[in-house]
């Protein structure tokens, strides 16, 4: 009997979708594929970390229960979301001739997700998609929605397709061996959901977040609810042409700062987030839109839990604000040279403003390097 703890159904009619969240499911990987895509054969693809630690879990339960699969490895890091490990793992399906009738294994995090996804999206005009995610944001957010890509020297995902995976299994034990820095950088984007629409969900982070980062109960709870949370917004607007860009709060900033720090380990993606989260309040504070405290409380939670929060706290420092202000312009939430941010009126009250101020951005940013 498997042990899946949470079920949350993405309604997307004919791509529909479940996300099984769960202790120890990669065991019950074999068990729960080979019941609902009998048949099939999988390329999993995963990167060098992951194919140490989960990698020979997933096959054996794959073995046990009589699954043909092909592993795919590529380095690890935010490095691997580019054309040549696109074209690496694309080639790498293909080779193991998986036919269009068999199905992809994104294991991993959501480096692995995005890139594996959009070689699915690719490979034989579109195969299959299971998302296996392996760190907390993949569990709570890249692996749901089926937004997938890779970086191009203009910006982060600036080159992809939406492709909705058919199932995603979140095995919650993958958690207990993240690197704590990356545990921490998945939990920005739990608490992006409470920044959102939910500030009751904030406050019960504030009260758990031991309990989330210790390993107890309440972990699993909160990437459920981050993962309902998701799956009602993706429902509502599958290819963000409304209310999905909620999502993006803190990204603009963030985005722009892995950009600047060349997407590598200097700043982690959800470390962006935090950092572009804090930016995001402060600002709409700033603009007389939302309390100053709770930009103040904010950042206490995501510093509480060691997250970066401000310019000063990048290793190296950041570029010059003209510098970032170029990434802002070219990312893709840019409409027509007009920027979009999604700013707050407080804790739970984001909204989207497709009309800010570029000069207002970047006096705000040379103010905030203090
Ligand atoms: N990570 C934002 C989205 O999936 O829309």
């Amino acid at each position: 009997m498997p042990a899946i703890a949470h079920t949350v159904h993405v309604a997307l009619g004919e791509r529909a979708y479940d996300i099984l969240i769960g202790d120890r499911l990669l065991e019950d990987a074999g068990a729960i594929l080979a019941e609902r895509f009998p048949g099939r054969r999988f390329g999993i693809v995963t990167d060098a970390t992951v194919a140490q630690t989960q990698l020979p879990r997933l096959q054996r339960s794959l073995d046990a229960a009589g699954l043909l699969h092909t592993p795919i490895i590529v380095p690890a890091g935010e490095g691997s979301k580019s054309w040549a490990q696109l074209q690496y793992v694309t080639e790498a399906i293909l080779a193991a001739r998986l036919e269009r009738g068999d199905a992809v294994i994104a294991l991993g995090g959501g480096v692995i997700g995005d890139l594996a996804g959009f070689a699915a999206s690719i490979a034989r005009r579109g195969m299959d998609l299971i998302q296996m995610p392996t760190s907390l944001l993949a569990q709570v957010d890249s692996s749901v929605g089926g937004k997938t890509g890779i970086n191009s020297p203009h910006g982060k995902n600036l080159v992809g397709a939406f492709h909705q995976p058919r199932l995603v299994l979140a095995d919650l034990s993958t958690l207990d061996t993240l690197a704590p820095r990356q545990f921490a950088a998945g939990y920005a984007e739990v608490v992006k959901y409470g920044l959102i629409d939910d500030e009751d969900f904030f406050f019960w982070l504030e009260a758990n977040r031991a309990e989330i980062f210790g390993g107890g109960a309440a972990r699993g709870e909160a990437i459920a609810r981050c993962c309902r949370h998701k799956a009602r917004v993706v429902i509502e607007d599958e290819r963000e042409q409304g209310v999905r860009a909620l999502l993006n709060l803190g990204h603009t900033f963030g985005h722009a700062l892995e950009k600047d720090t060349g997407f590598g380990d200097r700043l982690l993606h959800g470390e962006g987030v935090a950092i572009g989260m804090v930016l995001a309040h402060a600002f709409s504070a700033r603009l007389g839109l939302a309390p100053s405290q709770d930009t103040g409380r904010v950042q206490a939670h995501l510093q509480a839990a060691g997250l970066p929060t401000t310019l000063g706290d990048i290793a190296g420092g950041v570029g010059s604000t003209q510098t970032l202000m170029a990434a802002i312009a070219q990312d893709k939430k840019v409409s027509r040279g007009a920027l979009t941010f999604i700013l707050t009126r407080g804790i739970g009250q984001a909204f989207i403003e497709r009309n800010v101020d570029p000069a207002a951005v970047a006096q705000f940013l040379d103010d905030m390097r203090g």
